[in-house]
């Protein structure tokens, strides 16, 4: 008898038709099996809506956590909604899909390997990934504007109403820090949020300045400090399981075409993470 599966993956870009085909092909292998998606399902509000959906009646349950794509509002979008408010929004459509996000009560995984406390995080970045001399967010960005290393964010990831996306991602660390803080301390956690919550990922991107847009140096102990059993992010486009202080991090992107049709492995395999 198979036993549920808490799985993950990320990055599904379903802007690419091929991609789309992908999350068309993912199926649960067990009834029971869990699904976690941590982030860029796409930009399209509709698109979103069509993964999450088909994806939420065939897995147990899903898990979402926003990426820096979902929270883009591309001009063609007829969901004109910026920053928070587009984010609310993708709140609602999960909660009207019975999609766990950020603003819900945090499932717990009673399967193998748990109990678990499955998180999802939204915590945006702050541009404190910085290259070795860049002391400040201006002297990093002055950079990748010379060399130009610029994350599409900086055109459509709109902070409203926060002044600036580091300001918003101040504002996310200090209520999720709260939320983490009220777990039951005999509890582990498998902690879900685009991007990674330690650095040492980033240090293998091709482009060093693009780190900036990759997370915050607020939430580099977090792993410890919340007891996880596991560290699920994407973002990256670099997918592989490192361990940190003995904590196993799982990168679980799919990426884009022209990225997973360079590795040898079939794309869109889920990630099993507990179970
Ligand atoms: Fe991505
Ligand atoms: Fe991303």
């Amino acid at each position: 008898m198979p036993a549920p599966t808490l799985f993950a993956i990320s990055d599904l870009h379903i802007a690419y038709q091929e991609n789309r085909e992908i999350v068309e092909s993912l199926r649960p292998e067990d009834d029971g099996d869990w699904l976690i998606v941590a982030g860029d399902v796409g930009e399209m509000f509709a698109d979103v809506v069509w993964a999450l959906r088909l994806l939420a009646g065939r897995f147990a349950k899903v898990v979402w956590s926003p990426g820096n794509h979902e929270l883009w509002t591309p001009r063609e979008d007829p969901v004109t909604e910026r920053g928070e408010a587009r984010y609310r929004r993708l709140v609602e459509a999960c909660r009207e899909l019975g999609v766990a996000t950020p603003e819900d009560e945090y499932p717990v995984w009673d399967g193998a390997d748990g109990p678990a406390v499955v998180a999802p995080l939204f915590l945006l970045y702050d541009y404190s990934f910085r290259m070795p001399g860049h002391t400040t967010k201006e002297q990093a960005l002055a950079y990748a504007y010379e060399t130009g290393v610029v994350c599409t964010d900086e055109i459509l990831l709109y902070p409203d109403p926060y002044p600036s996306r580091e300001q918003w991602c101040w504002a996310r660390v200090e209520q999720t820090r709260k939320r983490l803080d009220a777990i039951p301390a005999g509890l582990p956690t498998v902690l879900i949020n685009h991007w990674p919550m330690v650095r040492e990922p980033t240090r293998i991107l091709r482009f060093p300045e693009f780190a900036q847009w990759c997370g915050t140096e607020l939430t580099a102990d977090w792993h410890v400090r919340f007891r996880a059993a596991a560290s699920v992010y994407g973002h990256l486009h670099i997918p592989r399981t490192t361990y940190y202080d003995g904590v196993r991090f799982e990168e679980v992107s799919v990426g884009y075409p022209r990225e997973w049709r360079r590795r040898g492995t079939p794309p869109g395999r889920l990630r099993r993470i507990l179970g």
